[in-house]
């Protein structure tokens, strides 16, 4: 279950409780005892992976922590290929996915077009092997190429895994990724071999072949767009790359492109300002597209000490509050990775939030912190009246404002609206004489719940 509702409700008061027990535990195995940072989230979580963390502690590890998953090398374009230059589903990718699918995880793809990782013979003639020009007839080669790639590799997952929206995993894709140029080109795009044979049309292209496919021929008949197409780039926490990825997106937009989110790669250090990402969301906040911080990491530097592992908690801490500040504008925030050893950073020191022996570190308990003091309390009781049994169930509302609030109880459901600092109660009856021990939830997205259930004893009227 990974809707930002169950989020919203998540068990912050548990995490109160741990992050207050913090230094007691940080050294014990896995944070057995801790929240997943997931449970501390109004957006979905995720993390790098490839095989070796979907097994073993990593595995639970994993699915302890996070709502999502991206393979981190095993769907990028050559990662589709064997030797012989045929398509087929890397070994990688398809544990990424069953693994996905066995524990509820969603998967976030990476990347259909990319200037790295691609097959050299993309961007050659099929016979001459010579390097494909920009006549009509090589620009209709690499369209074609590219149109049967993203098709390709949509088909692919959709027979591993169901349609997209009917069970599959999948629900979002970096469509094209790292497209903006690192210096002031006068159109602000990286001149790689795609921007070479087919100039920006490239990646309008990517993303309506991506909408085709994963929104159409093999998502689920009556499904609307499940699969979110995400443009991602790193750097967006400068403001010379980010004028550059703004004006793209605008553009893109203007033309009617089917993007759906913009992604922030977020590789930064501990002397990179949280407020340079706080800018770099607020950038995009008034386009209509959602946002993703797809790559977060944070190394210390060398050598790794106590002191530069609370400086990387601290650090850890208030990004994630500047992402809880932007929780409307955020569909997801993932690490770029679990253990610390395993990251590509790994020799810039321990950028991560778990140890190599999947103890939490100092960062994991910096995330817990940035979430929020729970502000909605719920209890539920049982009684006798006039020979029915009647669920009573008290919400009260801590914070500053109105809640819009649901429970609901296995006798039904009741929408109640609570005034700032009030408390409002409502009943469900049943004509059944015995009612057994049982649960009310609650679901808000106005409040944020320290725990989303409340337990009611058995009763027999
Ligand atoms: O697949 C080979 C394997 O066969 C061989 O045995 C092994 C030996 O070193 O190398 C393997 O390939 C490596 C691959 O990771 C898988 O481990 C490549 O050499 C290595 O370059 C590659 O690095 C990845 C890098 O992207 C490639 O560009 C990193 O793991 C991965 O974290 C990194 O991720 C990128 C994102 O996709 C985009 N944004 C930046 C981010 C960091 O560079």
């Amino acid at each position: 279950m990974t809707s930002a509702g169950r989020r919203l409700l998540a068990s912050a008061a548990a995490m109160l409780l741990a992050v207050s027990m913090a230094s007691a535990v940080e050294s014990a195995s896995a944070g057995e005892t801790d929240p997943g940072v997931k449970d501390t989230t109004p957006f979905a979580v995720g993390v790098a992976i490839d095989q070796r963390e979907t097994t073993g502690t990593a595995g639970v590890l994993v699915a302890r922590n996070f709502d999502q998953v991206t393979a981190e090398n095993h769907m990028k374009p050559d990662a589709w290929y064997d030797g012989q230059r045929s398509l087929r589903m890397h070994p990688q990718a398809a544990a990424i996915l069953d693994f996905a699918s066995a524990h509820d995880l969603h998967v976030y793809g990476h990347t259909l077009v990319w200037y790295q990782q691609t097959p050299a013979w993309f961007f050659q003639n099929a016979s001459s092997g010579q390097a494909l020009g920009t006549s009509d007839a090589d620009r209709a080669v690499l369209r074609e190429r590219m149109r049967t790639h993203i098709f390709g590799v949509a088909r692919l997952l959709s027979e591993r895994s169901g349609l997209f929206g009917a069970g599959n995993p999948v629900n979002a894709f970096d469509v094209v990724n790292e497209v903006i140029s690192d210096g002031p080109e006068s159109d602000g795009l990286r001149r790689s071999e795609w921007y070479r044979i087919l100039g920006e049309e490239y990646i309008d292209l990517a993303f309506r072949y991506a909408d085709e496919a994963f929104n159409g021929v093999y998502a689920a008949p009556g499904v609307h767009r499940p699969v979110k197409l995400f443009i991602n780039d790193y750097n967006t926490e400068y403001a010379s790359k980010r004028a550059r990825y703004l004006a793209l997106v605008d553009r893109l937009l203007a033309r009617g492109v089917p993007v759906d989110g913009v992604g922030h790669q977020f590789h930064v250090g501990l002397t990179t300002p949280v407020d340079a990402m706080a800018q770099a969301i607020d950038a995009f906040a008034s386009r209509p597209v959602t946002q993703a911080v797809t790559e977060l990491d944070v190394p210390v530097g060398t050598p790794v000490t106590a002191e530069r592992l609370e400086a990387q908690r601290t650090y850890y801490r208030d990004a994630f509050a500047v992402f809880h500040a932007r929780a409307s504008s955020l569909y997801s925030v993932s690490v770029w990775g679990l253990t610390d050893s395993r990251s590509w950073r790994a020799k810039d020191g321990a950028p991560l939030l778990f140890a190599d022996d999947y103890s939490p570190k100092p960062a994991f308990y910096g995330v817990l912190e940035a979430a929020p003091a729970p502000t909605g309390v719920l209890n539920a009781t049982t009684r006798c009246v006039a020979g029915r049994i009647v669920v009573v169930t008290t919400v009260e509302n801590r914070g500053a404002s109105a809640a819009a609030v649901t429970v609901t109880s296995p006798y039904g459901s009741r929408a109640l609206r609570v005034a700032a600092g009030t408390k409002a109660s409502v009943a469900v009856s049943t004509r059944a004489a015995t009612v057994p021990v049982g649960e009310v939830t609650v679901s808000s997205t106005d409040l944020v719940f320290g725990t989303d259930r409340s337990g009611y004893a058995a009763v027999t009227c």
